[in-house]
């Protein structure tokens, strides 16, 4: 009888794996009590000069001091962190005893206490944990310390993801760590908190939560990938399943009804809280179901000219889903829906088309550049970026489509000018 290895067959287990949440207006005052309950006494709040001088440092530390919890403040975290930057939070942290991280603030503080936790937890350096060839690749052996995230902004989805994004200026190039120790213990979603973000990181972070949502829902399917020999083999973005889909979509469908009254009209409290839970409904989304071509293609962008990462997402995202489209008309039609789109009676491919000049109405109005050469990438650079980018396997693996290097350079030269 002939015999098939598992391998044979494709995956038929999914996996979902979820941050615990606290959203609402007032959830951050109950900080306190949450640091309480995990048994901690000392805890490091990790933010940025933005946030602190913006008085939201104040917000945290108040809901401390009531429950008598002794806390040290690090608030120089760079936008995009460096290497550098982390290796200081790591020689600042190394001074003090910390039992429980915080994270306040943007994907750039939540991603600095993550690695501080983990380096500080584990011992090492940051270079140990980043994949070949940039770093070591060594694993994360066991939990970090408890982290608490607390985003100020709408976006990035590292308060729900199991990532960290670190800059490496030398190799103009961004690596990331992907583990499930690093998803956070708990998110508190507070949208008060994310009312004073400018228009521009409101317009730009927005911009890269619908690229999660959108990516996360059009990766490739759960089954598409063969079955593991063991349940430990199971790569972490495993694909789109059930679940991950009815969060994308519910993540598209806000971000499409709230993101331009959130940019013009930031005090609206209803279209924050849209984003705000939009951007971890996405973030449960990728960081289980995985990311695409875009977030390829963007980390070379912004590694080589220090485009902001939801920037660089937003520029990128209408060249990739071209691209994706014949992937999966059906889909890509009902993200047309899902963004305010009419497709009544229309056939799924000129419903699917539609899907590509919703998202570019939307970076219209929200006022993003029009295209790479608005932020000055010229076609003379897209052979070194297509090169960077076919390199970042983790995310190219779950594209819908195939891609080789010509194609990403084609992306790249469709993204010169969106519009
Ligand atoms: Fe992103």
């Amino acid at each position: 009888m002939r015999r098939y290895s598992t391998m044979s067959y494709p995956d038929s287990v999914w996996d979902l794996k979820v941050v615990r949440a606290k959203f609402g207006v007032g959830a951050v005052d109950e900080l306190g009590y949450e640091v309480k309950a995990y048994g901690a006494k000392n805890v490091l709040i990790i933010t940025d000069e933005g946030v602190a001088s913006a008085g939201l440092v104040q917000r945290v530390t108040a809901s401390l001091e009531a429950q008598r919890i002794n806390f040290e403040v690090w608030d120089r975290v760079e936008p995009e962190p460096s290497l550098s930057s982390m290796r200081e939070a790591i020689n600042f942290a190394k001074t003090l005893r910390v039992d429980l991280f915080i994270a306040l603030g943007g994907g750039s503080s939540i991603d600095t206490a993550k690695v501080t936790n983990l380096v500080l937890t584990h011992g090492g350096d940051v270079l140990d944990y980043i994949a070949p060839p940039y770093g070591g690749g060594k694993k994360i052996p066991a939990p970090c310390r408890p982290l608490i995230a607390i985003p100020t902004t709408a976006g990035t989805g590292s308060e729900a993801s199991s990532a960290a994004i670190i800059s490496l200026p030398d190799k103009k190039f961004k690596a990331g760590i992907v583990n499930d120790y690093l998803r956070p213990s708990l998110a508190l979603l507070d949208p008060l908190l994310t009312t004073t973000m400018p228009p521009r990181v409101t317009a730009h972070t927005g911009r890269d939560a619908l690229t999660h949502a959108i990516e996360a829902y059009t990766v490739r399917s759960y089954d598409a990938k063969p079955k593991p020999e063991t349940p430990a083999e199971r790569p972490i973005y495993g694909g789109a399943n059930p679940f991950t889909d009815l969060l994308a979509a519910k993540a598209i469908e806000l971000i499409g009804g709230s993101l331009r009254e959130a940019v013009y009209h930031g005090w609206n409290l209803e279209a924050r809280s849209n984003m705000l839970l939009a951007s971890f409904l996405a973030g449960v989304a990728f960081s289980n179901a995985g990311l695409g071509a875009v977030h390829a293609a963007a980390f070379p962008v912004g590694g080589r000219f220090h485009i902001p990462h939801g920037l660089a997402c937003a520029l990128l995202l209408p060249a990739v889903m071209e691209y994706n489209l014949p992937s999966n008309y059906m889909k890509f039609a009902e993200i047309a829906a899902l963004l305010g789109e009419n497709v009544e009676g229309m056939d799924v491919r000129e419903a699917a088309e539609l899907s590509i000049e919703a998202v570019k109405n939307l970076e219209r109005d929200i006022r993003i550049p029009s295209g790479l050469s608005e932020v000055g990438i010229t076609k003379e650079d897209i052979p070194e970026l297509a090169e960077e980018a076919i390199k970042v396997r983790r995310m190219l693996i779950g594209n819908p489509r195939p891609i080789t290097k010509e194609d990403m350079e084609k992306i790249y030269e469709n993204a010169l000018e969106n519009y």
